[in-house]
C-alpha cells in the first residue's frame, strides 16, 4: 500500500509516514475501492486482526527498505505509547493528536515529548472542524472562536482567535496543521509566530480543558465491533 500511495504521489519516498489510528481495520483490496476511507464495504467499519506490534513492525521495515524517512503514530494514548516502546526498534518520530484548549492532554504530551517525539496537533479550533462532519457533540459546543478568554488575548495582541489558539499550541511544542480553503485565513494561518502569549495568558487558555474528545472513533455507530476474532490473527 505505501508503494502504491508513492506511485500515485509521483515520489520515490515519503519524509513522514504515520499510523492513522491504532486499530486494525480489514484489508479492502485497492481494486474494490480506493481510497477505501474507514469502512470495509462503504458503509461498516469493520475490524482487521493485525496487532499494533505488527503493524508498527510493518512501518520500521519501510524505514528499512528506504520507503519512509521517518515514521510516526496518530492517535494513540499513554498506554499504546508505553507498549509500543517496548518493542519498538525505532521510536516514532511524532506523535499526532487531537489538541485543543477543550483536550489539552498535558500527560500525553509529556511522555511523547520527554521520548523525543515531535507532537504535532490536529483540530487546534476544536468544535469547529467537526461542525463540517455535523457533529452533534460539535454543535452543542460553544465555538472557541467565540469564547471570551480567547477573544479578549486576541483583541490584546491585535490577532484572530484563530491565531492565538495556534500560538498557545506552538508555544506548548505543538507543531500545528490547520487547513483552509480560504486564502485569507491560510495566510494568516501562517502568522503566528510573529507574536507571543505570556505565561498568564498561555494558562488561562489551557484552564478552558475540559477533556472534550471530538474524534473518537468508538462512538461512531457504524463501527462493528462483535466481529473481532480474539486470539485468532492468524486464521
Ligand atoms: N490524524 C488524524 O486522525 C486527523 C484527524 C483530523 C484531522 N487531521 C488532519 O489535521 C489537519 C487539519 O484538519 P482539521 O480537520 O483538524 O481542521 P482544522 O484545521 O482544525 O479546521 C479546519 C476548519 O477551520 C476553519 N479555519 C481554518 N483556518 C481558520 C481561521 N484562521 N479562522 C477561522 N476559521 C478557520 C476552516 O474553514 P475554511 O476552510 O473556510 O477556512 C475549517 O472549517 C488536516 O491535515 C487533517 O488531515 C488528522
Amino acid at each position: 500500500m505505501c508503494k502504491k500511495q508513492l506511485a500515485d504521489w509521483g515520489i520515490d519516498y515519503f519524509d513522514l509516514y504515520i499510523v492513522h489510528f491504532p486499530i486494525s481495520l480489514k484489508y479492502v483490496d485497492p481494486k474494490d475501492r480506493y481510497p477505501p476511507g474507514f469502512t470495509y464495504d462503504g458503509k461498516n467499519v469493520v475490524p482487521g486482526k493485525a496487532s499494533i506490534q505488527e503493524t508498527w513492525t510493518a512501518m520500521e521495515s519501510l524505514v528499512g527498505k528506504k520507503l519512509a524517512k521517518s515514521i510516526g503514530i496518530s492517535n494513540f494514548n499513554g498506554q499504546l505509547i508505553m507498549d509500543l516502546l517496548r518493542y519498538a526498534k525505532i521510536v516514532p518520530a511524532t506523535l499526532q493528536v487531537e489538541h485543543h484548549p477543550y483536550l489539552t492532554q498535558e500527560g500525553l504530551v509529556k511522555l511523547a515529548q520527554d521520548h523525543g517525539m515531535a507532537v504535532t496537533a490536529y483540530s487546534s479550533f476544536g468544535p469547529q472542524s467537526f461542525l463540517e462532519l455535523d457533529m452533534q457533540r460539535a454543535k452543542d459546543t460553544p465555538l472557541l472562536f467565540d469564547n471570551q478568554t480567547v477573544k479578549s488575548i486576541a483583541d490584546k495582541h491585535k490577532k484572530t482567535p484563530a491565531q492565538v489558539l495556534l500560538r498557545w499550541a506552538t508555544q506548548r511544542n505543538i507543531a500545528v496543521i490547520p487547513k483552509s480553503n480560504n486564502q485569507n485565513r491560510l495566510a494568516q494561518n501562517l502568522d503566528v509566530t510573529s507574536f507571543d502569549l505570556d505565561a498568564d495568558e498561555l494558562k488561562e487558555i489551557s484552564a478552558l480543558n475540559k477533556n472534550l474528545r471530538f474524534n473518537d472513533p468508538l462512538n461512531v455507530s457504524n463501527f462493528i465491533s462483535p466481529k473481532i476474532e480474539y486470539g485468532c490473527r492468524s486464521c
